[in-house]
């Protein structure tokens, strides 16, 4: 009674059964794909595997063959009337597909596609008509290995245990997105606190960063690694932070450090050879200002600059300053050790004041 209050849905039925009986006689011709992705690696030929085995030995004018991308029916490869039929051909696979000729009359419609790329990967369909006809898609997926990942550091100065800091992994070139593990040195799971991206250049490879934030503690290990989930473990990389890092971590300040000690033994060096220099000099000075002091007594008549005498016996060194300053022998080498007197002044003036109270 239901049924033939519904007329339309038996109609329906009969007709959907008819259309499935007769594609079923159709489709006698058996084709055959690999169930499994064909991977290929980037750049590769790929083989798409198609064969067939018709019922009876068969002339190859009848065989066609249509190669097609399964989602957009987009044609990869013709082939009738016993030749390659390439009109209506995706520009893309222009020049890059072949079928094996000799191979078609024993059932083998398998295609060669040369120079795979990322955008190659997808569902391809092949069919092969005889007099019945038959097909059957695979799916192709292509792969790139990523170069050894490079583990950075945000910022390499200052780090205090305590600090958070991120970490940076990067690997480039691959197909497709990689999964990323961060580890520490006792190989706990830290992948929860991390943040990937990838960004694809223009033949689809991907550039992959991983930044994990970490509280840092001494003597640490960090490793990133990579699994590319077609080819499997790619590389790691880790870095190490260790306690010494952390208290000098950048090599500028240690060239900072060693030069700060270098000049510090220069100006100590230069503050003994000087002082005893100025010692000398400053008790000859004494002695001669003595003897000045008689011949200025003596020739307060003659008129002779006690000064310029001094100065001439003294070849221009300390002794004319000294006298001049009245004692206060500070500057006493200014004139032999201008350069050395610049070196004091400019970098370190109360060391000056300690040379210049040895006497
Ligand atoms: C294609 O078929 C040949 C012969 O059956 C087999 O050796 C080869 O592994 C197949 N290739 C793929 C990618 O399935
Ligand atoms: C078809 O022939 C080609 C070329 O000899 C071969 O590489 C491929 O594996 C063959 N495929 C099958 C399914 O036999
Ligand atoms: C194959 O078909 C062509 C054209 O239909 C015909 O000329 C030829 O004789 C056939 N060959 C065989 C072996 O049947
Ligand atoms: C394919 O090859 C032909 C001849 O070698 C050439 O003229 C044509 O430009 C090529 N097409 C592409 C898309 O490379
Ligand atoms: C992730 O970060 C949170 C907050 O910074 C921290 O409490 C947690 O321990 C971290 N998880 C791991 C696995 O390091
Ligand atoms: C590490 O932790 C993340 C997030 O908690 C998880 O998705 C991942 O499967 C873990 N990996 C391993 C190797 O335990
Ligand atoms: C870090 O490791 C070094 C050498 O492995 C060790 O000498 C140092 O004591 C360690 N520091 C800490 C804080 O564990």
């Amino acid at each position: 009674m239901i049924c033939s209050l519904n007329p339309p849905w038996k109609t329906m039925l009969s007709l959907l059964l008819t259309t499935m009986m007769a594609l079923q006689t159709m489709a006698m011709l058996e084709v055959n794909v690999p169930e499994q992705p064909v991977v290929v690696l980037h750049g590769r030929d790929a083989v798409l595997n198609c064969s067939f085995s018709p019922a009876s030995a068969f002339n190859l004018s009848d065989l066609s063959i249509f190669w097609q991308l399964t989602d957009t029916k987009r044609s990869v490869h013709g082939y009738w009337g016993e030749r390659d039929q390439l009109v209506d051909q995706a520009e893309r696979f222009a020049n890059r597909t072949s079928l094996w000729p000799v191979q078609l009359g024993l059932g083998n419609a398998s295609l060669l596609l040369s120079s795979v790329v990322v955008a190659d990967e997808g569902s391809y369909t092949c069919f092969v008509r005889v007099q019945d006809y038959g097909s059957a898609a695979l799916l192709l997926l292509v792969a790139a290995p990523y170069s050894k990942p490079v583990v950075t550091l945000e910022s390499e100065t200052n780090l205090r245990p305590g600090d958070e800091l991120a970490l940076t992994c990067v690997a480039y070139g691959g197909y497709p997105e990689a999964g990323v593990i961060w580890q520490d040195g006792g190989g706990r799971n830290l992948t929860e606190n991390i943040t990937t991206s990838l960004v694809a250049n223009e033949e689809g490879l991907f550039t992959m960063t991983s930044v994990l934030t970490v509280v840092l503690e001494p003597n640490s290990t960090y490793s990133c690694g990579l699994f590319n989930p077609l080819l499997g473990e790619e590389g790691y990389a880790f870095v190490t932070i260790t306690g010494q890092n952390m208290a000098f971590p950048p090599v500028a300040l240690w060239v900072t450090v060693g030069l700060a000690v270098c000049l510090l033994v220069l100006l100590i060096a230069l503050a003994a050879v000087c002082s005893r220099k100025i010692k000398e000099s400053c008790e000859e000075a004494r002695r001669e200002a003595e003897e000045a002091k008689e011949l200025e007594e003596e020739e307060s008549k003659t008129g002779v600059g006690a000064r310029r005498r001094a100065g001439d016996e003294s070849g221009g060194s300390a002794y004319s300053l000294i006298q001049e300053v009245g004692g206060k022998n500070v500057m006493g080498f200014k004139e032999e050790n201008a350069s050395l007197e610049d070196i004091f002044n400019g970098l370190i003036g109360p060391l000056k004041m300690n040379v210049g109270k040895d006497f």
